[in-house]
């Protein structure tokens, strides 16, 4: 049986359309974050999935690489975005793949650092550090569930871990409840953003 630190559960998922986080739209915290327009600034979007958000912050000036390792995922991302796109969304594992570190702006992520498995979390952690520039912004859906740490996906993080995991590289500057969540996650999602500090090893 694949585990979902492996591409072979996510591209199951996808081939049989069991996919109870694909939310199907831009949700609306992040609708209203790219108002403000990008301006060319580089943005990545992990385990990306269908990838609804990757259009949506190019039309808004931001230059986007998006990046999945199940290839079905990829697949229907290349497809939803057309040919100007595509070639956007990269088929790799974003713990992995070589990807330019200190280069990006802004990295967004909606229902991936809870498809990990927990102790996977200092990694994405320290990846997410390398990747971004300084003062650069972590943003996204976080979703938190107390009493089941380690039954999953999706795996919740419990109340002040996650302050104490990414406090080593960044600092919190908004976290508001979400109202657009899926029944999967409804109450227990925050929209945060994260902005890288100067702090290094
Ligand atoms: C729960 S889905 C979320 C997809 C998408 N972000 C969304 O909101 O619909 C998690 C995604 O992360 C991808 N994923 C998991 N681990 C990954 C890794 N190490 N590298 C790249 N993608 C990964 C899976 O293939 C899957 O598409």
């Amino acid at each position: 049986m694949p585990t979902p630190s492996q591409p072979e559960f996510w591209n199951k998922r996808y081939l049989s359309d069991d996919t109870p986080w694909d939310l199907g739209a831009i949700p609306t915290d992040l609708r209203a974050f790219l108002k403000k327009k990008g301006k060319g600034a580089k943005v990545l979007i992990p385990g990306c999935g269908t990838g609804y958000e990757i259009k949506a912050f190019a039309e808004a000036g931001y230059e986007v690489t998006a990046i999945d390792f199940a290839p079905f995922a990829v697949e229907r991302a290349r497809r939803l975005v057309g040919p100007a796109l595509a070639d956007r969304v990269i088929l790799g594992d974003f713990f992995q793949h070589d990807l330019p570190g200190d280069s990006f702006d802004v990295i967004y992520e909606r229902s991936f650092v809870c498809s990990l498995p927990p102790d996977r979390r200092p990694a994405y952690r320290d990846r997410m550090a390398q990747l971004l520039k300084y003062r650069g912004l972590l943003i996204g859906y976080y979703y938190y569930n107390k009493p089941s740490l380690l039954e999953g996906p999706p795996y919740g993080f419990a109340w002040g871990t996650a302050d104490e995991l990414f406090s080593r590289y960044f600092l919190l500057v908004k976290d508001e409840p979400v109202n657009d969540s899926l029944p999967l996650f409804a109450g227990r999602e925050r929209w945060q953003h994260r902005r890288r500090t100067s702090f290094q090893d």
